[in-house]
């Protein structure tokens, strides 16, 4: 059975502060982007990669690719308006229908092979499969007026990072049930089997250094874990 990675790279990075999409900043020598196919493109079990680009990055995007050989790299599809619009735009790609498909934000450039080996191994035993890490503060849950209501077990609290993974004939079916019910805002996959109730989400463990680049602070942060790597 083949693995699948749909790497979404189609955000506007509003929250970065950056004047590019964040997929296209530099970190030392290497776009984000390039940081995060690298990942994929060398781990064994990784058959075919799709990538989603921002239309209005489409050439930029082609021109980075074209100085790389991500020999994976089956397609270059147009993404969305939001994350979902993307991410169904990536599983819509993949004809294939045994097969599993690794979804991941291309703004998590520090996934390493061991994540990627724990979902794949995970996907034999569950079809819908999440990464995930503890939460060091505590996490409350507020009212509308911000008042505490809940004060949740920290035990059983995560913090999710990507890839999440899936049978793909499953998630299609999820965003399939989104589609007709007009929801196009979910920014998790894992989210839309939970609201149609179609399997278990198994979690993986994730890492402190799979983190999002979201906000400015977050390149610089970026650097150091990079640095770190010595990648
Ligand atoms: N993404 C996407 N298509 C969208 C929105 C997001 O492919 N329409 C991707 C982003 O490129 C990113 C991932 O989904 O790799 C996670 O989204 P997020 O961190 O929210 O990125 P942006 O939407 O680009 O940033 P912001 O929300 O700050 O604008
Ligand atoms: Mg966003």
């Amino acid at each position: 059975m083949k693995n699948y990675a749909v790497i979404l790279a189609s955000g506007s990075g509003e929250r970065s502060g950056l004047n590019i999409p964040k997929q296209f900043a530099m970190i030392n020598e290497k776009t984000v982007l390039e940081l995060t196919l690298d990942v994929f493109s060398s781990h064994k079990n990784i058959d075919e990669i799709i990538l989603v680009t921002n239309p209005d990055y489409f050439e930029l995007t082609n021109e980075i690719i074209s100085k790389n050989n991500y020999y994976k790299l089956e397609k270059i599809i147009k993404g969305g308006a939001t994350r979902q619009q993307s991410s169904y735009a990536g599983i819509s790609a993949i004809e294939d229908t045994n097969a599993n498909v690794l979804i991941h934000d291309a703004a998590r450039p520090f996934v390493t092979h061991e994540i990627i080996s724990k979902c794949i191994n995970a996907l034999k035993e569950y079809k819908a499969v999440n990464v995930a890490i503890e939460s060091s503060d505590t996490i409350i849950e507020v009212t509308y007026d911000n008042i505490i209501n809940n004060v949740p077990d920290r035990k059983y609290l995560r913090r999710c990072q990507t890839p999440q993974c899936f049978d793909i004939k499953l998630i299609k079916k999820a965003h399939e049930l989104a589609i007709k019910e007009n929801t196009d805002n979910i920014t998790d996959d894992c989210g839309l089997i939970l609201r149609y109730n179609l399997a278990d989400v198994y979690v993986v463990q994730g890492s402190t250094d799979n983190i999002k680049i979201t906000y400015p602070m977050d390149m610089e942060i970026a650097k150091l874990i990079l640095k770190k790597e010595s990648r």
